[in-house]
């Protein structure tokens, strides 16, 4: 890594949260006193490695221009889009003019709110020097089934299987033409599964538990409660 490198950071936060099913998409819901959205963007500028921070918001997103983090000096407003991977390319390109292809950007679930900074570091810290970069990821604590309608066929490896967190942190370059070649698959749900695509293999780097993704209802409460202990 030179000493120019740069870091940032793409935020896909143009969902609707259908699985939440709240009268407003689940960035915008309420969590110890702020959007979960604001709370996710504070964990990330506190982290203070960030160049710049964009946030890809859906065009019809009434909220977004209410939050004071919108007019932040690192923040840059991107348009969403029909899938989170063309949300996270939109992100990218807006800022293709600042970015060189061998910066490092860190791909960010606006759903993640309970992200720490040790956590932003560790990934950093594991990953500066790798070729492709990687994710943060969880191994699983339960024994796994692979289950055809209610029939179990068989019981997998757990030893092999990790669940895919974010961060996901890749080179600009490596990230845009992967995700531009990956464009319309709907198979491509996380940035590591863009770049597996081309032949490529990101590293996992074991994250902490209490980053989960806010999905379904249950999931505010017990964010609540990360957020209290962390
Ligand atoms: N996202 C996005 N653009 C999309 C779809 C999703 O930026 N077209 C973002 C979401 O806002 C979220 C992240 O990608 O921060 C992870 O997606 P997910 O948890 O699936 O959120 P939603 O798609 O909003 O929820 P659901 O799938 O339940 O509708
Ligand atoms: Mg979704």
């Amino acid at each position: 890594m030179t000493d120019t490198t740069k870091f940032w950071a793409v935020v896909p936060a143009a969902g609707v949260g259908k699985r939440m099913n709240a009268d407003r998409p689940k960035q915008y819901l309420l969590l110890a006193g702020k959007t979960v959205l604001e709370q996710t963007l504070l964990r990330l500028l506190q982290a203070d490695v960030f160049s710049a921070i964009s946030v890809a918001i859906s065009v019809e997103d009434p909220y977004w221009p209410e939050l004071e983090v919108a007019s932040h000096e690192k923040i840059i407003t991107a348009p969403g889009g029909k899938e989170r991977a063309d949300s996270v390319l939109s992100g990218l390109k807006s800022i293709c003019a600042m970015a060189s292809d061998d910066d490092w950007v860190l791909v960010h679930d606006a759903a993640r709110p309970c992200l720490t900074s040790s956590d932003i570091h560790h990934l950093i810290n594991s990953l500066v020097d790798d070729e492709v970069g990687g994710i943060l990821a969880l191994s699983s604590h339960d024994t796994l089934k692979n289950v055809q309608g209610t029939s179990i066929l068989g019981t997998l490896d757990r030893s092999h299987i990790w669940r895919a967190l974010t961060p996901q942190m890749f080179r600009y370059g490596m990230l845009k033409n992967a995700l531009e070649a990956a464009e319309g698959n709907l198979a491509v749900t996380d940035e590591a599964s863009a770049l597996e695509l081309l032949g490529l293999q990101p590293k996992i780097v074991e994250g902490r538990p209490d980053n989960i993704k806010i999905t379904r209802p249950e999931d505010l409460a017990l964010a609540q409660f990360y957020l209290e202990q962390q």
